[in-house]
């Protein structure tokens, strides 16, 4: 609470003066657009003659479509047609065309290419009327008859059959090869501990639904409002399925309400509603329903099992890390998992083993902190039950392993103020309070623990293009087809360009979320501002140098005599350093130069060669205290610290905003989020926010949210990591070691219901199946 009250209270920008500096606490600069409703979402754009599509899932989970009964689904007054694989427009064959920038391994699902099934709720029909009532009606009217095959969606049921991924997808490492030998150091081990833990399917649930409005031009052009994290990802993917050439289409996202990694890759309702657009030549808007949202991707279902053996002293000799993990019949999905245990702490054996069962289930897609969300829970949850078996304060632990280098590729990390994590953090929860023993704290009814854990994530950089326009009344437009999901981009950017040219941040426009615009790439894994940030301060730098040489070279120039280091940029143009009175403002420089506006390019290549001398990534340590009803097994989270290290913060209140969202996620994550497949139907059953829990406002009580220092400048120019994600990694960790301190139960799959919380002896749901 104390955090909200504080961000109410936080200026807007510099003392009153509208001047803003990389790290001040800026309010996001579209929030007066989306409280206003001004800011338009894919579904909201507004189309001449505009049609309604709306999809029919299969109710079957594997196997082929015999036929469809449309008759009275036609009959539906303002039906104009209903499409399906056999009367659908023409479409690509080849899998390489489906494959979209993000595709793991395999054949992408091809929506209404043929009559196979290969997962319940697979779209098989688009209803398109006049209105979407009528669309929706028919669509209840649609009948299909299937011809159904055995399906298996149960991962439990089919670990015999898991295979060695293909690693070939963007931003996946497969595991390391084992480095000394880990079950000889486990078995020489004083102290070891063996467990398995076991994380359910959870799935996106953005407020935004998923949507795309396809407007076609009288030229045939068409301008596609999408939900989607990547707007050139989308015009890319349209236009090879189709066959259209770039120049006729153009896909925009200038808004996204969420996406979690829900939309890193396009969504079926993309080229249905391109399809439907297409076929009847006319503006087409297909809008999914939270139901047909279960159908998408879902982080996928895992099983662990992890092996740590120590010395009594709590020295780490051993780390067996295995991870098996549900995937699609027809693509890998692939995430990091297991790697993590082999990169957060100091230790000379490590074994880690990724692998996955195909089921006839959607592809999983990447959700927040895809693979490190489970797979450092597990590590952390193992570490405090070593900690336990040790009878060792749980930070001590960490800190007698803490990794002084990566020993995988035997690198130094990039930065690493993890240690900072660990002391800042602990200071601000009281953490030398805590007694070691479980069940030494008691409120009334309540049992209260203290648990800890690390996060970690990583700290990548692609490359990216930006644009800038300097006007000569001092506005400032900076453009590159990057996306806001909500984090904070315009924000930042702004914020950034703002610094640059000494401006005020209403001075400064930033256009994003247009694939006309100068190449970004997709809005994921936590890269955006290190990415687009450096190229949005690469491109002001130009702007820099070029006014500088603008206003030495006018008629008696106070600038006459100096160096470009000489002038810095602030108070709304340049001045001399040691002199501030000597100053220009930029419309000064303009007018005398008598330019109307200027204009720079820039490229942002990462220095690939000098990041991969380093290990680059971001860190956290995670507080924790929990209250837990001994009779009921109901847990309350009263209070968290995320102490965390994510290099230069650019925009301290949307940064401090990513990691409490987080936070609240990984409660969520802890304590509710499970959905359940009926696996005599294939289906997941609880699709939908009455019945799928999240954490909501009366789950959430005091978050803290601390920034360490830290300034990368070999992960970005700007000394950027980035902060989305890593707000998560560690939560869920930290809820389950203070459960165990609060109750003396070990919870061993997430969520930590209330019956798991109850179990004598703690959870009992973990196979020993592995
Ligand atoms: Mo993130 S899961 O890369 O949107």
């Amino acid at each position: 609470m104390n955090e909200r009250i504080h961000d109410l209270q936080t200026p807007v920008a510099d003392a009153g003066t509208g001047f803003v500096r990389v790290g001040m606490p800026v309010s996001r600069v579209d929030g007066r657009a989306k409280v206003t409703g001004e800011a338009r979402y894919a579904a909201e754009h507004p189309a001449h003659d505009l049609a309604y599509g709306v999809v029919v899932g299969s109710t079957i989970a594997r196997g082929r479509i015999a036929g469809f009964r449309l008759r009275e689904a036609l009959a539906v007054p303002g039906v104009v047609e209903i499409i399906t694989h056999e009367n659908r427009p023409r479409m690509r064959s080849f899998d390489l065309f489906y494959k979209d920038m993000t595709a793991p391994a395999g054949a992408p699902f091809r929506p209404l290419y043929d009559g196979e099934i290969h997962f319940s709720g697979q779209p098989v029909a688009l209803v398109v009327a006049e209105t979407f009532e009528a669309a929706r009606y028919a669509a209840s009217l649609v009948a299909v008859d299937y011809l159904p095959q055995q399906h298996e969606t149960n991962l439990m049921s089919q670990l015999a059959r898991s295979h060695k991924p293909k690693p070939l997808k963007a931003g996946f490492s497969p595991p390391p090869d084992e480095r000394g030998d880990a079950e000889a150091a486990l078995l020489a081990a004083a102290v070891r501990i063996e467990a398995e833990y076991y994380s359910g399917v959870e799935h996106h649930n953005p407020l935004e639904l998923f949507a795309s409005t396809v407007i076609r031009g009288e030229d045939g052009h068409l301008t596609i409002y999408d939900k989607t994290q990547s707007s050139q990802n989308s015009r890319w993917y349209v236009s090879r399925v189709f066959g259209l050439g770039k120049d006729k289409v153009t896909v925009r996202n200038p808004y996204v309400g969420g996406a979690f990694g829900s939309g890193l890759r396009p969504q079926y309702q993309l080229p249905l509603a391109v399809m439907a657009a297409l076929q009847l030549r006319r503006s087409v808007r297909v809008v999914l329903t939270r139901q047909q949202m279960f159908s998408l991707g879902h982080r996928p279902e895992t099983l662990q099992r992890i092996r740590l053996g120590a010395d009594r002293d709590g020295r780490l000799r051993a780390i067996v890390h295995e991870a098996v993990a549900e995937t699609s019949c027809y693509e890998d999905y692939v995430e990091v998992v297991v790697n993590w245990s082999g990169q957060l702490y100091a230790c000379d054996n490590v074994k880690l083993i990724y692998r996955l069962v195909a089921l006839d289930q959607s592809s999983p897609m990447d959700m927040r902190a895809p693979g490190a969300a489970h797979g450092v829970h597990a590590l952390e949850v193992a570490m405090d039950e070593l900690a336990w078996a040790l009878r060792l304060d749980p930070l001590e632990l960490r800190l007698r392993n803490y990794a002084e280098q990566d020993q995988m590729k035997g690198l130094p990390f990039s930065s690493k103020a993890l240690r900072d994590c660990y002391e800042r953090g602990a200071r601000r929860f009281g953490w030398a309070r805590r007694p070691l023993a479980p069940r030494s704290m008691r409120e009334g009814s309540e049992l209260v623990g203290w648990g800890m854990a690390t996060g970690t994530w990583d700290a990548m950089q692609m490359f990216a293009r930006a644009g800038a326009v300097l006007h000569a009344d001092g506005r400032l437009v900076v453009s590159s087809a990057a996306t806001d999901i909500g984090t904070g981009t315009y924000t930042a950017m702004c914020t950034l360009a703002a610094d640059a040219l000494g401006l005020r941040l209403e001075q400064v426009m930033f256009q994003l979320g247009d694939s006309n615009l100068p190449v970004a790439p997709i809005e994921g894994g936590s890269s955006h501002v290190a990415t687009v940030g450096s190229a949005v301060a690469g491109v002001c730098a130009k702007l820099q140098k070029r006014l500088f040489r603008m206003a030495r070279r006018l008629h008696n120039s106070p600038f006459a005599k100096a160096r470009f280091d000489e002038v810095e940029f602030a108070g709304g143009g340049l001045r001399l350093r040691r002199q501030p009175s000597v100053a220009m403002s930029v419309e000064e420089v303009m007018a005398a130069a008598g330019e109307a506006a200027i204009e720079e390019k820039y490229l942002m290549l990462p220095k690939v060669l000098k990041q991969k001398k380093y290990l680059r990534a971001t860190h956290s340590a995670v507080f924790c205290e929990v209250k837990v009803d001994e009779a009921f097994g109901t847990v309350r989270v009263t209070r968290v610290v995320s102490a965390v290290a994510a290099g230069r913060i650019i925009s301290a209140k949307t940064a401090r905003s990513q990691v409490s969202g987080a936070v609240v996620w990984g409660i969520s994550q802890a304590l509710h989020e499970e959905t359940h497949a009926d696996h005599r139907l294939g289906r997941f059953m609880n699709h939908n926010l009455a019945e799928y829990h999240v954490t909501v406002n009366a789950d959430v009580r005091d978050i803290d949210v601390i920034f360490v220092d830290e300034d990368d400048r070999v992960v970005s120019a700007i000394g950027a990591k980035g902060v989305g994600e890593i707000g998560i990694v560690g939560v869920a960790a930290a809820v389950c070691n203070a459960i165990f301190h609060a109750t003396g139960r070990r919870v061993r799959s997430t969520p930590m219901t209330p019956e798991k919380v109850m179990a004598p002896g703690g959870d009992v749901s973990v196979s020993a199946a592995l």
